[in-house]
């Protein structure tokens, strides 16, 4: 019988693609989401590219009767991607209360639901926002974590922590914290991908829909920065091989490979990418021209990260193999479907 892993969150962008990719590699998956940020529409993206449409329950993670009930009715469930949480930066900064809420309780209900019901397996999405400004580049797993740039970045940090506190209560809990860098793209047939909600805050959605002409012009913010070309550098990862590291984490559960209770990876490329860079290469790859003007540069902004990955790639034996060209060139082919653009 094949193994039931839930994927919390698995109707938004990188749990749709890791629901995908952990279908593909056999095991069963089921999927909860509130839709808070997502529709349903990305089963039948991940029906069609697979041909097996996962079972679906929609509920909120912060209602506990709720969650107690899905254990009780998947009692073969044998581990849990959590990728559940709101994750939109500017509006954290807004809504401090409603992402401490959505993103803490969540978290803590399934831990609850983990020890009652003896599923002690999760592979928990994290992010590079818990290094803020690293002082060295390439970041490794063992820099500092400095204070949070946002309440969202902080909610980040608390789970982490949360995490940690409870492998000490609980020991059997094994949990791997997947720090993401910038997970960018579409999978490549375009039948899934991410759906910003309003304006995007982020670059690459930003760039798709200024070069679809629903945005008059990007903005680009600074290029003034201490960096080749004056413009902020990231480590923009593909977000099908993002999904791929979170099947090989939950084999890593599922064989008892973890070393501790609680293991971090750093999921990047390796390598660093100015937003100069991002905007030159996706003219190339698509041949469409994409207005931009500089600006000044964005409040809380890094300068430069890019991720070591050496522990990524030796001890979980992933490494992300899609390049950028391919990558920006299914962020253009899911907008072009979204918009209907041949
Ligand atoms: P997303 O918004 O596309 O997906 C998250 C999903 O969780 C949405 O479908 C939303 O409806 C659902 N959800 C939120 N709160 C819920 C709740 N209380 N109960 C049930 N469902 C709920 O976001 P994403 O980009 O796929 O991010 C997934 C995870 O990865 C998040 O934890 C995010 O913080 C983390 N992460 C994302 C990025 C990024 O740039 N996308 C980077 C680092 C970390
Ligand atoms: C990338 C670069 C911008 C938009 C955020 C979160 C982080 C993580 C990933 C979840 C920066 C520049 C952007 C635009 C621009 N998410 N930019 N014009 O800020 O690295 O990280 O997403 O955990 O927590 O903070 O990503 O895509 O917003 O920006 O010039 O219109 O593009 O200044 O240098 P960021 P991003």
């Amino acid at each position: 019988m094949k193994e039931l892993i839930l994927v919390t969150g698995g109707t938004g962008y990188i749990g749709s693609h890791t629901a995908v990719e952990l279908i593909n590699e056999g095991y069963e998956v089921v999927i909860v989401d509130n839709l808070a940020n997502s529709t349903v529409d990305s089963l039948d993206g991940i029906e069609k590219i697979t041909g097996v449409r996962p079972a679906f329950e929609q509920f909120d993670l912060c209602d506990k009767p709720n969650v107690e009930a899905f254990f009780r009715k998947y009692s073969r469930l044998k581990a849990i991607i959590h990728f559940a949480a709101y994750k939109a930066v500017g509006e954290s900064v807004d809504q401090p209360l409603k992402y401490y809420r959505n993103n803490l309780v969540s978290l803590m209900n399934l831990l609850e639901c983990m020890e009652q019901f003896k599923v002690p397996l999760m592979v928990f999405s994290s992010s590079c926002t818990v290094y803020g400004q690293p002082k060295e580049l390439p970041v490794t797993e063992n820099a500092p974590i400095l204070p949070a740039e946002s309440p969202y970045g902080n909610t980040k940090q608390i789970c982490e922590e949360i995490l940690r506190d409870s492998g000490c209560s609980m020991p059997a809990l094994q949990v791997i914290s997947l720090r993401y860098f910038n997970p960018i793209g579409a999978h490549p047939s375009a039948l899934i991908g991410e759906l910003p909600q309003g304006i995007p805050d982020n670059l690459v959605p930003f760039v798709t829909q200024t070069a679809a002409g629903l945005r008059g012009e990007l903005k680009i913010f600074g290029d003034d920065y201490p960096t080749p070309d004056g413009s902020a550098v990231r480590d923009y990862i593909n977000v099908t091989d993002l999904a791929k590291a979170h099947v090989t984490a939950i084999r890593r559960l599922l064989d008892q490979k973890n070393e501790t209770g609680l293991e971090f990876f750093n999921l990047g490329t390796g390598h660093g990418t100015s937003v100069l860079e991002v905007v030159k290469t996706f003219e190339k790859v698509t041949g469409v021209p994409v207005h931009y003007k500089v600006v000044g540069r964005r409040a809380g902004d890094i300068v430069a990260v890019w991720a070591d990955t050496t522990k990524a790639n030796q001890v979980l034996g992933w490494k992300a193999g899609t390049s950028l060209e391919d990558t920006l060139l299914s962020a253009w082919n899911w907008e072009k479907k979204l918009r209907g653009i041949q």
